[in-house]
């Protein structure tokens, strides 16, 4: 027989130890954006629950509302970026295709650990809390770094109807560490390819008022059908929540709090219902102000719940991120705390 190899093991489970996010200064009301597509405040806020979105600076980038985050996540987490054995960053909107996001990150907190930037949209954040838990329990990494990093402002159409409100800009991260008892439940993920060009990107077509155009912008513009996006969520997403919450051993009376991804109110509340949520159940509706900014929704969402003293910390969290792909991502996890 050949010589046996060493192989790894971690902590016998995961969990959040601290988390943190990052909000661009500039808010953007719907007022802002209705004359160019025909729409109302009122539309806006009836059909997807938003009031307000923020949108970064021209020249703040995804690195920095990344890095913004990832120093709060680790400062709450009380871990130093030396300590970081991985770093995963989910976003669909760095501009460069390489250095990744993570790498850059990573040599700005002081970490050398292995990054690796990951194209999983609107189920980023969760992919990651995934990706993370098995590392930590593998022995991969002793703390994961976590972090959904969005600058939609970029690639969104503000002439597009079904597009124009919804996307916006922000981070949140997390970091990942070991734990004697679990504190990352086991995910409900997926994709389904067939599905692919329901939420897709297609390249900008030179308009003369766009005065960045003249000027070569290349990046393309993000487009949906709104409507089949929101029957998929409705019909499917629920489901994968309800699976996520049964594969933790638990009952949805037993959640604390639910942090969906911030995609449409009226779609978290079709899940709550399909759910059977008491309403004890703290519910993340950050959308109301942060609009959809993909793979950061989640942990911006759950800081905002902080940030109002609504976290119910030490409590169990559902989260489910969802998008462009088709993809999906659920799990239960321990708000830390
Ligand atoms: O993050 C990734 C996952 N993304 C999602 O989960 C998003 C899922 N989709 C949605 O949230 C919703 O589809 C939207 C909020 C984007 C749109 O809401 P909707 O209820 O699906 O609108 P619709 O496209 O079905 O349009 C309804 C009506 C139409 O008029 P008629 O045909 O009923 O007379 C549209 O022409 O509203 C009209 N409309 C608008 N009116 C004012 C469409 N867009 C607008 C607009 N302002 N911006």
């Amino acid at each position: 027989m050949s010589a046996t190899i060493t192989a790894t093991t971690g902590g016998p489970f995961a969990r959040i130890y601290g988390f943190g996010s990052y909000r661009p200064t500039r808010v953007v009301p719907n007022s802002e954006l209705v004359d160019r597509i025909d729409s109302s405040d009122e539309w806006i806020q009836e059909r997807s629950g938003i009031v307000e979105r923020r949108w970064a600076r021209d020249d703040e980038t995804v690195v920095d509302m990344a890095l913004a985050a990832a120093e709060r996540a680790l400062a709450d987490a009380n871990i130093t970026g030396e300590d970081i054995g991985a770093i995963i960053v989910s976003t669909v909107s760095h501009l460069l295709i390489t250095p990744s996001v993570s790498s850059i990150v990573a040599g700005r907190i002081g970490s050398r650990g292995a990054a690796l930037d990951i194209s999983a949209a609107c189920a980023g954040f969760s992919y990651g809390i995934n990706m993370a838990d098995a590392l930590v329990r593998a022995g991969s990494a002793k703390y994961v770094l976590v972090i959904g990093a969005e600058k939609l402002s970029d690639f969104t159409d503000l002439d597009d109807r079904g597009t124009a409100f919804l996307f916006a800009d922000g981070a949140g991260a997390a970091v990942v560490g070991p734990s004697d008892i679990p504190g990352i439940g086991p995910a409900v993920w997926g994709s389904d390819g067939t599905q692919a060009e329901v939420i897709t990107s297609t390249p900008r077509r030179p308009r003369r008022t766009d005065p960045v155009l003249e000027h070569g912008d290349t990046r393309p513009l993000l487009t949906m059908q709104g409507q089949t996006v929101f029957r998929w969520a409705v019909a499917e997403m629920a489901k994968a929540a309800a699976e996520a919450v049964a594969a933790a051993g638990i009952k949805p009376e037993d959640l604390d709090c639910f942090i969906p991804h911030q995609a449409n109110n009226r779609i978290t509340d079709a899940m709550i219902k399909y759910l059977g949520l008491p309403e004890n159940v703290t519910v993340a509706r950050d959308i109301t102000h942060m609009g959809n900014t993909s793979a950061a929704s989640i942990p911006l969402a759950m800081d905002a719940l902080r940030a109002e003293g609504r976290l119910p910390t030490g409590g169990l969290a559902l989260l489910i991120g969802f998008g462009a792909g088709l993809v999906w991502s659920a799990q239960v996890v321990r708000i830390p705390g």
